[in-house]
């Protein structure tokens, strides 16, 4: 099959990665899409650098089986502890260049805010890659660890009380730093985007990891003539390691799947 005309691939420990297909699919409608989430292991981002590398290989290995021209790691927790690791050359992205890329040109006062889970802001992997593009830039990091399984679990209505409280404990630090942008370095906290901009303000920019490195496949694929050639609505297809229904149900919250199927998978 032409190089061009086979799926972008796209993994996250769970469902956050869908915020990356959603882009995708608005920018890209015409492409096949192939996504894993391995709902049976999430969260990655406490568990060890040694077990979110395993699973990441596992990750990628399961989307090679679909010969994808393209991978998007969309997960903050995989992309911060494989930066600088040789299995994310070639055709595959992690979310951190992206939104880093984007942060960096959004602040005016050059205060930048992170958002993600432990293993992200452990690795320092955001904090180091701002630096390395703004030297001038002062990062605000702040691990996270509730926000996922609220996300998970579906506490992300406006309003919701529960998520709203812990949002001030982690947010209000940040907010009181001055930051003029915050990087949603964890790909589920987009879902989350309304509740944390009621803390942080309105003069905060939100960026979101997931949407900024969908934006940056199509780039890449542009700049290497990889876009799909057929002018035909894309194939989406989910895969998670968990029950199939729950993920239906949960990803609803993210995007339309419509009709696409959604299969459970071993890796
Ligand atoms: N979406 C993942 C991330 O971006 C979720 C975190 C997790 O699995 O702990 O980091």
């Amino acid at each position: 099959m032409e190089q061009s005309s086979r799926p972008i691939g796209v993994f996250d420990s769970g469902i956050g990665g869908l915020t990356a297909v959603s882009e995708l699919k608005r920018i890209l409608p015409n492409e096949d899409i192939v996504y894993l989430g391995d709902t049976a292991r999430v969260p990655y981002g406490t568990k060890s650098r040694e077990t979110i590398l395993r699973y990441a290989s596992q990750d990628l290995e399961f989307l090679k089986r679909f010969d994808v021209k393209f991978t998007i790691a969309a997960c903050g927790t995989v992309s911060s502890v494989m930066a600088g690791e040789s299995l994310f050359g070639g055709l595959c992205t992690g979310v951190i260049l992206p939104a880093v890329a984007k942060a960096c040109s959004a602040t005016k006062n050059k205060k930048i805010g992170v958002i993600a889970t432990v293993a992200s802001v452990r690795s320092g992997s955001y904090e180091r890659l701002i630096k390395q593009r703004s030297p001038e830039v002062k990062v605000y990091s702040k691990a996270c660890p509730m926000f996922v399984p609220l996300v998970e679990n579906g506490y992300t209505y406006p309003g919701c009380e529960p998520t709203a409280l812990i949002a001030r404990e982690y947010l209000e630090p940040l907010r009181d730093e001055g930051i003029d942008t915050l990087i949603l370095g964890c790909t589920h906290y987009p879902l989350l985007s309304e509740i944390i901009s009621e803390v942080m303000g309105e003069g905060v920019t939100l960026i979101s990891s997931g949407a900024e490195a969908a934006d940056y496949a199509k780039k890449y694929l542009q700049e290497n003539d990889l876009l799909k050639k057929e002018d035909a609505p894309g194939r989406l297809r989910f895969f998670c390691t968990d029950s199939p229904e729950l993920f239906r149900e949960n990803a609803a919250r993210f995007i339309d799947i419509g009709g696409a199927t959604v299969e459970r998978c071993d890796l």
